[in-house]
């Protein structure tokens, strides 16, 4: 798909209603180099973090993926990451968000992985606006991707992982849960941030 068609159906989704869900999404050579980039530094990846700073804490009972943040060391990363910065661009000024900043980290996830119910922000408690998560691989089971209707119970989404989907959706406003991996599934999770104060401390690090 064409960038501009990309971020046309991007925009029009989440504006309508705060969600895109959007196949083969990007170059598929870029997608196997972005999967070749991730698998090769395996042995970087470690146990995925919840919360920040000093809340950090690794909780085992909700989520077991392994993460790699960027480093853009890689010409892979730097593509996907100049696709993103022309995405943050349209989507500032579309909406007027006034987005500052694109964080993204690498997750693998091995056979039984999971990360149950939760939120990537919380509101007026977080500087994550806008979540995408982008799909390296194609298990045959396992692994989907639930979104929830919001103030429900009720599944809103349900989301195979396939190597080329794009998932975009406003942080604050819907939890979401990765069910067990039935085999390896790699994906990149990223966060477009506003610039908030947050107990005085302004942009804490990632
Ligand atoms: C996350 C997340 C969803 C997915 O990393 O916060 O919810 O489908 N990922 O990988
Ligand atoms: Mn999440």
């Amino acid at each position: 798909m064409n960038t501009e068609l990309l971020f046309e159906r991007i925009l029009e989704d989440v504006y309508n209603q705060g969600y895109a869900i959007i196949e083969q999404a990007m170059e598929p050579g870029l997608t196997q180099q972005l999967y070749t980039t991730a698998r090769t530094q395996l042995s970087k990846f470690s146990p995925a973090a919840i919360g920040r700073d000093s809340e950090l804490q690794l909780n085992n009972d909700i989520r077991k993926d392994k993460t790699l943040w960027f480093s853009g060391e890689c010409q892979s990363e730097r593509d996907y990451l100049c696709v993103m910065e022309s995405l943050r661009q349209l989507i500032n000024r579309q909406f007027f968000l006034g987005l500052f900043d694109y964080e993204c980290h690498f997750a693998y996830y091995k056979v039984g992985d999971f990360y149950k119910k939760h939120y990537d922000a919380f509101k007026g408690r977080s500087n994550r606006v806008i979540t995408t998560v982008y799909y390296l691989n194609t298990p045959s089971e396992g692994g989907e991707l639930i979104i929830y209707k919001p103030r429900s119970k009720e599944v809103l989404q349900r989301v195979s992982p396939r190597a080329g989907t794009l998932v975009v959706f406003e942080s604050e406003r819907f939890i979401h849960e990765v069910l067990p991996a039935k085999e390896e599934r790699f994906s990149i999770a990223g966060w477009f941030r506003k610039n908030a104060s947050i107990g005085g401390i302004i942009d804490p690090p990632k």
